[in-house]
């Protein structure tokens, strides 16, 4: 009997390893990771290499059927699940089951200054990615605000490297964390949509390296994003979808980045330069991104057919070819073929309370005179609400980020929900915008189409407005072309339409007046001193009038801080005063636009410190329905070497009668240099919730990583020994407290 048992046991055992050892290593989840790429590759036809690296689709790419390595599926964008599109179109392809949450755009994530809103903003879309089975998702954008006409600012994350590049890390290991790649865009110098394909960014390396690069490089050696999307515009004269200098030298040579570089769609312009200079994955050529589109013969793309014909004519090996599919087939294994991912959700409770919380720490409020909000439901009787924004759905259009959402909560609809039945709201249009109501096929569902004069509009909302208790205002920017939109700027920082004229009447009949600027860039605002409370309410997505509605009527307390600046007019911007904007076009014949960046590493407030030009709003600046006292700052010692930190502590009160959240900052000033420097940059930041009456001690260690500058010389940090000031504050306009130390 044992006899037998054991002879059994014998062949099971056999049996399981001769079929074992047939389970390819590429296959088996336990291999490590090159062991798998390597098995694949070398099981890989030469066609087979090729086709992996380039589309089949608008949005997809082949995989290798025959071995089962499925397709790679890309979905836009930064701020949801964008619609499904037709096989080849941009065209909505009509499914009735992609509707999804739109989360606020990046710049109210950056505005809450919480890398754990970053990482629950992550999570939820990557679960929403997840679910609608996307193995890439085309985002997030941490492009710098170098100038406020930039129309898809709204897609980034402000004005300052170390603000997005802390804020960048948690989204790209929260969305990773679902077996979703992020695509970190639009990599490198894509600053405005002007010209957006033939603009030629020309930039000294100091701002290189301070200004643009730095929240790329975080993504990579800090997030660990499995893929890098490049970017339409050229650096050095070379597009950046295939750039030596940005990919080979910098992405994957400084930065050891072993993901995939995407082109953008239309991105790709040369077979060679594709091959030679760091292009992996090639979609969406022959279109310009967004809008034309001719048949796409995916076997004409730069890296098929043309790649293919030089490398059997032997004009080029297959070195190049074999490191882009390496690189393809590690995403695929870390997003397709990883039997660990998630199931993702789409449209959850959790999705939406994730936007509601995201959109109500992000909104800024930037002005409050006489405490006139939160808003005293127990005095109110009256509320007047006026503009096209309160009532314009903001989730359609924009570009590329344009979203299908399952619902939408407008301003107006927030403000009545939460003003309950006891207060009276009325809504008059103030102004008529932008009326269209669709994109790329997706329609907002709306008719807000009004024929009434500019004069009949706003006869209507002062007559409304005079005897209110309240007056909101609902105003700013929208999704449309010379917007907040991709591919094209704004004209000026205005205002558009009669906005303007609508602010001041109403100002004149009511001194209860808040001002609700729905927009991803700054505005001008000539009014601000007949105004005492506006509030900076970015594209919050679909839980939009109910975060508004909460901060306005206090149930949540503001606590957003500026991730750019306001100036005040557009010659206040580096950018337009010694920089180049738009930039000059060659006369060459090429249809390339050079755009200097003379302004170098002055961008934002590191412009209005040096040159003392006072903003409308400076960065990082954001008030409370509370109030906070900062004690003294102090250091742990009065002076560091290369080898060690320093820790600067400050105690933070609460002063006012209700809980709050303050954003202290600290900002480092390097008093002697031996190059230009800003009076200060910033090197921290925390976000505390403070109770009245609490006080916390807030303390920051900081390395000589935070007082170095770029040496183009040695191409190298450096910290040159000498006196540094450390400074906590409020915002970048804001300094509470300061202290000397000494690197030697
Ligand atoms: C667009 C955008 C890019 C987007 C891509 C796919 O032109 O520049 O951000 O992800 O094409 O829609």
């Amino acid at each position: 009997m044992k006899t037998c048992l054991f002879t059994l046991m014998m062949i099971c055992a056999t049996a399981f390893s001769v079929c074992r050892a047939q389970t390819p290593v590429y296959l088996d989840d336990s291999a490590p990771l090159d062991a798998r790429v390597e098995d694949a590759l070398s099981r890989m036809t030469l066609r087979e290499k090729i086709a992996l690296i380039h589309a089949q689709s608008k949005f997809s790419a082949p995989g290798v059927p025959r071995l089962g390595i499925p397709e790679v599926w890309t979905s836009d964008g930064p701020h949801g699940v964008r619609p499904e599109v037709k096989w080849d179109e941009w065209e909505q392809a009509g499914w009735t089951n992609d509707s999804c949450v739109a989360f606020p755009a990046l710049t109210c994530l950056a505005a809450t200054w919480n890398t754990e809103m970053a990482a629950l903003y992550g999570k939820s879309i990557g679960e929403e990615a997840r679910y609608r089975n996307k193995d890439i998702l085309l985002g997030p954008g941490v492009n710098i605000y170098r100038t406020p006409l930039n129309g898809r600012n709204f897609e980034y994350m402000g004005e300052d490297p170390y603000l997005a590049s802390q804020m960048v890390v948690p989204y790209v290991k929260g969305v990773q964390s679902c077996g979703v790649a992020t695509c970190v865009k639009h990599f490198a110098l894509n600053n405005n949509e002007i010209n957006r394909h033939t603009t030629n960014a020309i930039v000294d390396d100091r701002a290189l390296y301070e200004i643009y690069l730095p929240a790329f490089k975080a993504a990579v050696t800090e997030g660990g994003t499995w893929s890098i999307m490049g970017a339409y515009n050229l650096y050095k004269d070379q597009h950046a979808c295939h750039n030596s200098y940005l990919l080979n030298d910098i992405l994957k040579g400084e930065w050891g980045f072993d993901g995939v570089v995407v082109s953008d769609w239309g991105g790709t312009h040369d077979t060679w330069q594709a091959i030679t200079n760091g292009l992996d994955l090639e979609f969406g050529t022959w279109t310009d991104g967004l809008s034309s589109n001719s048949k796409n013969a995916y076997d004409n793309y730069y890296l098929a057919d043309p790649y293919l014909k030089l490398i059997e004519e032997e004009k080029i090996g297959t070195s190049e070819l074999d490191d882009k599919a390496r690189r393809v087939l590690k995403l695929i294994f870390r997003t397709g073929m990883n039997k660990n991912k998630p199931w993702g959700a789409l449209c959850s409770e959790e999705h939406y309370a994730a936007a509601n919380k995201i959109g109500c720490e992000g909104i800024v409020l930037l002005k409050n005179d006489n405490d006139l909000l939160p808003i005293d439901t127990d005095k109110a009787k009256r509320i007047a609400v006026i503009g096209e924004n309160a009532i314009k759905m903001m989730t359609v259009g924009g570009g590329s980020s344009s979203l299908k959402v399952q619902h939408e909560v407008l301003p107006l609809d927030g403000i009545r929900q939460f003003a309950g039945n006891d207060i009276e709201v009325s809504y008059a249009r103030g102004y008529v915008g932008d009326t269209s109501t669709v994109f790329d096929g997706v329609s907002s569902g709306q008719d807000i189409t009004d024929n009434r004069n500019e004069d009949e509009l706003i006869n209507e909302a002062v007559e409304i407005a005079r005897n209110a208790d309240y007056v909101i205002f609902v105003g700013g920017l929208n999704k449309s072309r010379f917007q907040d939109c991709e591919d094209s700027d704004r004209k000026g920082l205005e205002l558009p339409y009669a906005q303007n004229r609508v602010i001041e009447a109403l100002a004149k009949v009511n001194d209860n007046l808040i001002v609700v600027n729905v927009s991803g860039n700054a505005v001008a605002m000539p009014w601000v001193d007949d105004v005492p409370a506006i509030l900076q309410a970015w594209y919050l997505g679909s839980e939009a009038g109910n975060s508004i509605a909460k901060i306005l009527f206090g149930i949540e307390n503001p606590s957003g801080k500026l991730p750019f600046t306001f100036p005040v007019k557009l010659e206040d911007v580096a950018a337009h005063n010694m920089g180049e904007y738009p930039g000059t076009k060659r006369n060459d014949g090429s249809d390339i636009t050079d755009t200097r960046y003379n302004e170098g590493i002055y961008v934002g407030y590191r412009w209005h410190d040096t040159r003392h030009i006072k903003p409308l709003f400076a960065f990082g600046h954001g008030l409370s329905y509370t109030s906070f006292k900062y004690g003294k700052v102090t250091a742990s010692n009065s002076e560091m070497t290369a080898n060690d930190s320093i820790t600067f502590s400050v105690d933070v009160t609460n002063t006012g009668n209700r809980a709050g959240a303050e954003v202290v900052q600290l900002y480092i000033s390097d008093e002697k240099c031996s190059v230009d420097r800003p009076v200060k940059e910033l090197k921290g930041f925390k976000k505390i919730y403070l109770n009245p009456g609490e006080t916390q001690t807030v303390s920051f260690s900081i390395s000589k990583d935070a007082l170095s500058f770029f040496d183009t010389g040695t191409h190298s940090w450096v910290a040159e020994p000498g006196k540094f000031t450390a400074h906590v504050a409020a915002a970048s306009d804001d300094i509470r407290s300061s202290v000397q130390f000494e690197l030697k």
